[in-house]
């Protein structure tokens, strides 16, 4: 195993039973030959899930349901959505990631020539679909047309009552044989621009429907833009999904592998409990080709029996989360970076490879750059994301006109009330244990997560230029840490100023 400057440096403060967190500590600079927009921010989730930068958003029904999850693996990062939903509609999220870049639908909706439309409109709102164009079948089931948006808005307003037959678009219709790839489609798309040409079902010899691709997706696909989202083999966006426990948890996590999620997180206050060891055992041994994340832990010993039941990424944080009351509740926990540091040396000395990802606390970029450099491979963060347009909820506008969105702790307790999931988390695992860990807040809000992103991007480039270092795990081979005084605190801060409101430090 090889040692990095860092493992002394957390070992010795350790000895002395002092652990320390994001203000506690800093990165000594070094001389450098890097340009901080010359480095390379990718890492990874967990063992086979990538990042194309290093932040995740946290699972939490305040911050992680599938915009925010595109928003972030479109960031070149992943999102995880929360599990305070039933698992069917926590896997419906799942899939509309994993939709999103898809060009080709192997399935399409179909309606058939004698529907009404009245009845098209009714399944659209129960099945709450988010798209309006639907292949039409006749009563052989073969491909006869199309009903697209037009088509409704026009009956929409007196007409509904008629069929589909009478009111789709059966005239240019272009279609395609079942092989056709998704180059040759937007090939064949390309040369039809129009309405029309805005679907190319494929079809079978004998008429039947065997697939569709649309050219929005296709268009969305060939942008240039796609080279910095976080993609699958199959050119779709990378998501991942908490899981609870238990057999409830396995067929949560069934559902989640049939809709191709990437990563399963298993995601408990306490990771290292007998229950949550064994859930990753049956876990990786029903879907092996899915890789799990469990957590959370902060102690160094932790690691060694998730790592023996399999895991394939782990979760390191307790308590330290800007809405988290389990420390003064209970009492327990690690400083951050102590915790990732420990927790990361401990991973290489059983000389497996299996990525930290450092969650909970991190409020200003400086702070995830330090996790990055103790050893994190990602940064998962829940404050931050909560207040960008994505996150759910809705804007809560103050008299005086900020406007704010609602940031509760998953162990607070209206989180509590509104979730089983969350009663399990926090709520002991059905021990009965109720008090709350965990605080409900409101946020300012914060534009899109784009935004948000690119001044962590900024700042952990800047910060690995300053070390000198063009990749993640350079920068943790060279970083070493210095402890700072009160003194020292106060200065790394602006002082004695005004600052302007709303430049991104004062946020
Ligand atoms: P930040 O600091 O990014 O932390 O807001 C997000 C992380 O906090 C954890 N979390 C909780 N921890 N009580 C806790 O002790 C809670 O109510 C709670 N809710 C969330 C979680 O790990 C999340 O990713």
């Amino acid at each position: 195993m090889k040692n990095r400057p860092k493992d002394d440096f957390f070992a010795h403060l350790e000895d002395e039973g002092i652990g320390v967190t994001f203000g506690d500590v800093q990165l000594k600079t070094k001389y450098s030959t890097v340009r901080p927009p010359d480095v390379s921010l990718v890492s990874r989730f967990s063992r086979r899930v990538p990042l194309k930068v290093p932040f995740v958003s946290a699972a939490m029904d305040t911050v992680t349901e599938y915009p925010m999850a595109i928003a972030m693996a479109k960031a070149g990062g992943i999102g995880i959505i929360h599990r305070a939903m039933s698992p069917k509609e926590q896997a419906r999220h799942v899939t509309r990631v994993k939709r999103y870049m898809n060009p080709f639908i192997p399935d399409p909706i179909c309606v058939f020539e004698t529907d009404t439309v009245e009845s098209v409109l009714r399944m659209k709102e129960e099945k709450e679909y988010d798209f309006d164009t639907f292949l039409v079948l006749n009563a052989h089931g073969k491909l006869s047309g199309v009903l697209t948006s037009r088509n409704f808005k026009h009956c929409l307003e007196n007409e509904v009552y008629l069929t589909v037959g009478t009111v789709m678009a059966r005239d240019d219709l272009v279609t395609a044989h079942p092989d056709t790839s998704f180059e040759e489609a937007f090939q064949l798309m390309r040369k039809c621009p129009g309405d029309g040409i805005g679907l190319l079902p494929l079809v079978d010899e004998s008429g039947m429907v065997a697939g569709l691709y649309t050219w929005k997706d296709i268009k969305r696909r060939k942008s240039s833009e796609t080279e910095a989202y976080n993609t699958d083999t199959d050119g779709r966006l990378i998501v991942g999904a908490a899981i609870g426990i238990g057999d409830a948890g396995l067929a949560q996590a069934e559902l989640l592998v049939l809709e191709d999620v990437d990563v399963l997180v298993i995601d408990a206050a306490h990771g290292d409990t007998e229950t949550i060891v064994d859930m990753v055992r049956v876990v990786k041994k029903e879907f092996p080709d899915v890789d799990v994340v469990a957590g959370n832990i902060s102690e160094a010993d932790a690691v060694i029996r998730l790592i023996q039941a399999g895991v394939d990424g782990i979760k390191v944080g307790q308590g330290g989360g800007s809405i988290c009351t389990t420390r003064t509740v209970a009492g327990i926990g690690c400083p951050q970076v102590s915790a990732v540091a420990l927790c990361e040396r401990a991973i290489r000395y059983t000389h497996k490879d299996i990525p930290v990802c450092s969650d909970g606390g991190v409020t200003e970029s400086g702070h995830a750059a330090i996790a990055l450099a103790a050893g994190a491979s990602s940064v998962m963060m829940g404050r931050i994301f909560a207040g960008a347009n994505e996150a759910p909820g809705d804007i809560i506008i103050y008299p005086d006109g900020q406007r704010f969105k609602r940031y509760d702790g998953m162990g607070s307790q209206s989180a509590m009330e509104r979730s089983s999931a969350a009663r399990e988390r926090y709520g002991g695992n059905g021990s009965g244990k109720t008090v709350p860990e965990g605080v409900e807040a409101i946020v300012p809000c914060q534009g899109p997560v784009a935004n948000v992103i690119s001044r962590f991007i900024g700042g952990v480039r800047s910060s690995m230029g300053y070390l000198g270092a063009e990749t993640i795990s350079a920068f943790q081979m060279r970083a070493e840490f210095r402890r700072v005084t009160e003194a020292g605190r106060r200065e790394a801060s602006p002082h004695d100023v005004t600052v302007i409101p709303f430049s991104p430090i004062s946020k």
